[in-house]
């Protein structure tokens, strides 16, 4: 039995391995791949060496891809690449692949030398996109079956509306028959009122169609500031048709003006199926209460829900109905979990509260007494109050200072010229504005200071962007995030996330930020 040299075991070992990995020198050139990475890029063995790695990378990024390597450099640090940023890598055909990319340094006598071990994620990639389509199947039909059933408690009120019309045509149209002469003004009188009452009743009609068709209309977007007093009044109002005779809806609202960031037709949706559910647990009968109110969580309180504490907003449903034994309490957020019978209920309406109120930084409490009745409290981060906008003034244009003076600006730029241009400009406009000079310095602000909005960079040393947005999220749940980038945009394409292009303008920061923080002109 020969015995292999070591650079040969070394050799063996590196190609048996399942993930493709390509070392790479300080000038970006290849100087070595293992036989996974040429087959994953499609190469003949060793055929890559030599050249520089920007030919494994999209052409849509190979200046971005050059400037984060160059970065890279400055600090090579063992670690994933573009964390949070969606990543893809070019085989030589030139198609493309979704990547997973972590990198790994060694400092030699020639240099740094850098690892790349690349992972094709595609699979993963197409699941994720199934189950983001099953989802989205989901709310739509969660929603078609909540419009169907506002649909049937909205043709009863229609029907009675349409019985008042043709009532009173009938009484006019007997009354021409009948009164000796129309031409009297008692006669006129009459005519008149009962044209009012079809008017009336017409007007009414147009109203509850109108509603049916702006719930069915809304789509499901993305976050926005909403107030939750508004939500509420017109759920309830949409709702107050599909509870039957012997179940009454009051609300209680008392957040005034108060807003959450959250998407306005899952919110509608979270309170369709708390409203439904309670009428469905009170089959004798009862009495359903929506309310909101202003919640401060203090550190214990926020502990003991498992939220960061802060303002918060709650939206409350109490019934008094059957109530919730524990142990089927415990199951009632799970998907399909129902206790209904076939055809009756999926189960999936809790499932979907739960799922909403946490993707918008909350959480779902129950509160239950069999026999009694079952609460069920929503808690939502709260955004700063609304400053009440200035007496208008005529002809001037409108300054908006005032009402930026409300809200904080957290800005964070590796490089110092350009956090603090961007933080000059947002004082002059009137905001007032914070400067962070590195990620974790970000959050230790976010975590002491009520910040509204942070602006940071995308691609920097040490924490990226997007790692530094959830860590401030993770302590400060209300926080807005913008990217300012160069060319990230290039790199990152989630749908929620709001970008500014460098180089920034006043024009452009101040209209991107106004919008964020909800100011618009007057
Ligand atoms: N207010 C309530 N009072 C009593 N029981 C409730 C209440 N809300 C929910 N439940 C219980 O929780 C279960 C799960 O509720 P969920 O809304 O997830 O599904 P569902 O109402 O059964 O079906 P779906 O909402 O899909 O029509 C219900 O079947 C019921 O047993
Ligand atoms: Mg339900």
């Amino acid at each position: 039995m020969s015995v292999a040299a070591p650079a040969e075991r070394f050799r063996w070992l590196l190609d048996a391995t399942a993930m493709a990995i390509v070392g790479v020198d300080d000038t970006g050139h290849i100087i070595m791949t293992n036989r996974q990475a040429d087959r994953l890029f499609g190469y003949p063995p060793d055929a890559l060496v030599g050249h520089p790695i920007e030919v494994l990378v999209p052409e849509a990024v190979e200046r971005a891809h050059i400037a984060y390597r160059n970065q890279y450099l400055l600090d090579p640090r063992t670690r994933p690449m573009g964390h949070g940023l969606k990543l893809s890598a070019r085989r030589q055909d030139g198609t493309e692949f979704p990547a997973e990319i972590s990198l790994a340094a060694l400092e030699t006598d020639d240099g740094i030398l850098v690892a790349a071990t690349v992972h094709d994620i595609t699979e993963r990639v197409a699941a994720e996109r199934d189950r983001e389509r099953m989802q989205a199947e989901l709310d739509r039909s969660r929603r078609l079956e909540s419009i169907g059933q506002l649909a049937a408690g909205i043709a009863h009120d229609f029907n009675n509306t349409l019985g008042i019309m043709f009532g009173q045509v009938e009484v006019l149209l007997d009354d021409m028959d009948e009164l000796p002469s129309l031409d009297t003004p008692d006669a006129r009188a009459e005519l008149r009122a009962g044209l009012s009452r079809i008017q009336e009743a017409g007007k009414r009609a147009a109203q509850l169609t109108q509603g049916l068709l702006a719930f069915g209309q809304r789509q499901v977007l993305h976050a926005e500031p909403v107030e939750l007093d508004q939500i509420a009044t017109e759920a309830a109002r949409m709702l107050s048709h599909s509870l039957g005779g012997r179940v009454t809806l009051t609300t209680e609202l008392n957040t005034t003006g108060r807003r959450v960031l959250a998407d306005r037709g899952k919110l509608e949706q979270v309170l369709f199926n708390l409203v439904i559910n309670a009428r469905d647990a009170m089959p004798q009968g009862g009495r359903i209460t929506v309310s909101t109110e202003s919640v401060p969580l203090t550190d214990e309180d926020a502990h003991t829900v498992g939220l960061p504490p802060g303002p918060y907003l709650s939206l409350r449903v109490r019934d008094t109905g059957t109530g919730i034994p524990v142990e089927i309490a415990e199951r009632v957020f799970e998907p399909f979990f129902t206790t209904k019978s076939e055809g009756q209920g999926t189960g999936l309406g809790l499932a979907t509260v739960h799922g909403t109120v946490q993707q918008a930084g909350g959480t779902v409490l129950l509160d239950s007494r069999v026999g009694e009745g079952t609460v069920f409290t929503i808690l939502l981060p709260a955004l700063k109050p609304r400053p009440a906008p200035p007496p208008p003034t005529p002809n001037a244009p409108e300054d908006l200072s005032a009402r930026r003076a409300a809200y904080r600006i957290l800005v964070l730029d590796d490089e110092v010229e350009l956090r603090d241009l961007a933080a000059q400009l947002l004082r002059r406009s009137g905001y007032q504005a914070l400067i962070a000079t590195s990620g974790e310095d970000a959050v230790e602000q976010a975590r002491t200071t009520d910040v509204d909005v942070l602006l940071t960079d995308v691609s920097m040393p040490g924490m990226s962007g997007p790692q530094t947005a959830d860590a401030v999220r993770a302590v400060r749940p209300s926080v807005q995030v913008v990217y300012m980038s160069g060319y990230a945009r290039a790199l990152a394409t989630g749908e929620d996330v709001v970008f500014i292009e460098k180089p920034i303008t006043k024009a452009s920061l101040l209209k991107l930020i106004d919008g964020v923080v909800g100011i618009r002109p007057a």
